[in-house]
């Protein structure tokens, strides 16, 4: 794809990465990506805003061709996703400095091996003139990594936003064209990369409050041209009460779990509450992360295997402890053949989540009467807990 442009001597270039199907070798793109760069051409200076992942060098490289200039390189976000071309662009344009802040520099000599003297860097509030536009740079740390920030265009009212807001998606449209669509991409992506970091977010958030933001340009997916609604998304994601909602992931060897979760889930319902389950050998793990986001309750299921809990229970567990949902309640179900360590395994891997723990339920072999009638307690005691919450 060719450059493309935004509003007058602003433009996208960039790469569109259609095929790509896992990030950081973690999380899993459904959708693709794109990794976007931004061209805004003053009228006494140029700047590039970002680069793409290296294996898409030759499309930014091609899309450059005809750019005379570039005078300024500003930098994000060292993640290599956005800075990993930054050594092609200075060979092309080796009078470019690249603009950041100071502890992304730091990230970025020893990332990249980018030579101390290219740099510029910017603190908080700084402002760039490039004749009749002007950056306006403004530190949003831990959006994703401690080093981020992100550009307000003042002349034109965008917010270069990096990952903040962002959505991996592939497609040729450059303007959000299907909300729905991009609501759940973007809610994934806040998932697995900025909600472990919410309390921080927030504060960014109530940062940029006071900017009269009419368009954000991520650097992954679409460009919101009316951004009230994805503002008022992360404001729900980041600060909203938790949801009426238990997810339940879970994983079963002979049954016995299984008919364990299945009772559960039959009484939850019938108490009033919502379930999503997440049957953990096919699951997708960007699909449990987004829910976490909104659940109030998360019950682990798991057989006992090798004295402890299933691995992909353990995977799971982990997985919600790094993430840092905003859940309130945390119990475990499962059974066991002769012994093990289940319960004080997992709950031991939780100590980032501040849950209340409702009492476990475990079984040795099949459940029986008094395993179903102690999934029936369970399942009051997080309708009740959820009640008190009024979430119910
Ligand atoms: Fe898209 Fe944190 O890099």
């Amino acid at each position: 794809m060719q450059k493309r442009k935004i509003k007058d001597r602003i433009y996208w270039l960039g790469a569109v990465d259609w095929d790509r199907r896992l990030f950081d070798s973690l999380i899993p793109l459904p959708d693709g990506t794109s990794y976007n760069v931004y061209l805004i051409e003053g009228s006494e200076k140029n700047a590039l805003l970002d680069t793409v992942d290296p294996p898409k060098a030759d499309e930014l490289m091609r899309q450059l061709e005809g750019v005379s200039k570039i005078d300024f390189l500003v930098s994000h976000h060292a993640e290599q996703d956005h800075s990993g071309s930054i050594p092609r662009v200075l060979e092309r344009f080796p009078e470019a400095k690249v603009v950041t802040t100071p502890k992304a520099k730091g990230m970025l000599i020893d990332l990249l091996r980018i030579p101390e003297d290219a740099f510029i860097t910017v603190e908080d509030g700084k402002e760039l003139s490039l004749g009749d536009k002007t950056l306006k740079f403004i530190h949003t740390p831990w959006v994703h990594w401690p080093e981020t920030m992100v550009t307000y265009l003042k002349e034109d009212h965008i917010l270069f936003s990096c990952d903040f807001y962002g959505s991996h998606i592939a497609t040729s449209d450059l303007f959000v064209t299907e909300q729905g669509r991009v609501y759940e991409a973007a809610k994934r992506y806040f998932a697995e990369i900025m909600m472990p970091f919410r309390n921080v977010i927030e504060k960014n958030i109530e940062k940029l409050e006071g900017y009269d933001i009419r368009m954000i340009a991520p650097s992954h997916g679409q460009i919101y041209d009316n951004p009230a609604w994805i503002k008022e998304a992360y404001r729900d994601w980041v600060t909203g009460t938790p949801h009426n909602l238990v997810v339940l992931p879970f994983v079963s060897m002979h049954g016995s779990t299984q008919e364990m979760v299945d009772h559960l889930t039959a009484t939850l319902v019938e108490n009033g509450v919502s379930v999503e389950l997440f049957s953990l050998p096919v699951t997708d793990i960007g699909k449990l992360a987004m829910s976490l986001v909104d659940a109030a309750t998360v019950v682990v299921g798991t057989p006992t295997v090798l004295a402890g809990p299933h691995p992909l229970a353990a995977y799971a567990t982990f997985l919600a402890n790094a993430l840092r949902p905003k859940v309130r309640f945390l119990s475990i179900i499962g059974s066991y053949g002769w012994g093990g360590k289940t319960v004080e395994t997992l709950g031991g891997m939780v100590p980032n989540l501040k849950v209340e723990v409702l009492e476990p339920v475990v079984c040795k072999g099949l459940p029986r009467e008094t395993d179903f009638k102690a999934l029936d307690d369970l399942a009051a005691a997080i309708a009740n807990r959820h009640r008190e919450l009024n979430l119910l």
